[in-house]
């Protein structure tokens, strides 16, 4: 059956058409702005947006080498709904390798340094490719979603990598993104339906239990206050201290 605006509850409509604007908007005043996609939920609403308005502003994703095959069988769920390919960066091969001889292939759980390092080589530099010679980028960021996300602003300058950030979703609440894509029958990624709310790399990612935080699935071992892995390394960051986790077996 095909879904329309029509199947959203009209605060849900509303809030959809804001979106659809914002989306438009921003292609205007910024034609090489890109969403940034973990192929997530959020992000997944944002891709429905801009591909179904026919707007040309670029979808990519960081494949990390870590990332779940739920994950990465997204982008040919997404190929195959829209019939648009999403551009995808990986990490340098030598950061990676290097990373990998000198600490280990599992040394993210052994301190915060560590694995602040890891997501340096997988996320960040490669995120910095993505962003280069661009007037601004877009994230599925909501302000429910973590403590360092409280005080999001929908637009901002974005002070660590030089260029305008929009998160369109800042106000959104999780229901909200579930309701359209229940509605609008948009394609997610299946790990969702299995306890994980918040999707990430695999080894850095676990299922939730019933009325656990969103979040608390990634990078489990550390401060709840420390969860971000520096692509919004802007957002208000708290000083944690995190407990060194020892692998049985990843
Ligand atoms: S993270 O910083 O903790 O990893 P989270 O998973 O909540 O971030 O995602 C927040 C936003 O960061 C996403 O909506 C998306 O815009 C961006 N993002 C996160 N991971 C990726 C990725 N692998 N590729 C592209 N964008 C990503
Ligand atoms: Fe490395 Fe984990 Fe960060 Fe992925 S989330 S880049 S595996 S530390």
């Amino acid at each position: 059956m095909t879904m329309t605006n029509f199947d959203l509850q009209p605060a849900v409509a509303q809030r959809w058409q804001a979106l659809q604007q914002t989306l438009a908007d921003i292609a205007h005043r910024y034609p090489d702005a890109a969403l940034a996609s973990s192929l997530a939920a959020e992000d997944m609403v944002l891709t429905h947006a801009i591909y179904e308005s026919g707007l040309a502003l670029e979808v990519f994703t960081l494949d990390t080498g870590r990332l779940h095959r739920e994950t990465l069988d997204m982008l040919d769920t997404v190929r195959q709904h829209y019939g648009r390919e999403l551009t995808v960066y990986r990490p340098d091969e030598d950061a990676v390798h290097a990373y990998v001889r000198i600490h280990g292939a599992h040394a993210f759980y052994e301190s915060l340094e560590l694995r602040k390092a890891c997501c340096q080589i997988r996320k960040v530099d490669p995120l910095k490719r993505a962003l280069a010679g661009r007037g601004a980028w877009i994230t599925g960021q909501r302000r429910e979603q973590a403590a360092t996300r409280g005080t999001l602003a929908e637009q901002e300058q974005d002070p660590v990598f030089g260029l305008y950030k929009f998160n369109p979703l800042a106000s959104w609440s999780q229901d909200d993104v579930w309701h359209v894509i229940r509605a609008l029958g948009i394609p997610y990624n299946p790990l969702h339906d299995q306890g994980y709310p918040s999707i990430g790399c695999e080894p850095c990612t676990r299922a939730i239990r019933p009325g656990e935080d969103v979040r608390a699935g990634r990078w489990w071992w550390e401060s709840s206050d420390a969860k971000e892995c520096g692509l919004h390394a802007g957002n208000r960051v708290i000083p944690v201290t995190a407990a060194p986790y020892k692998a049985t077996s990843v």
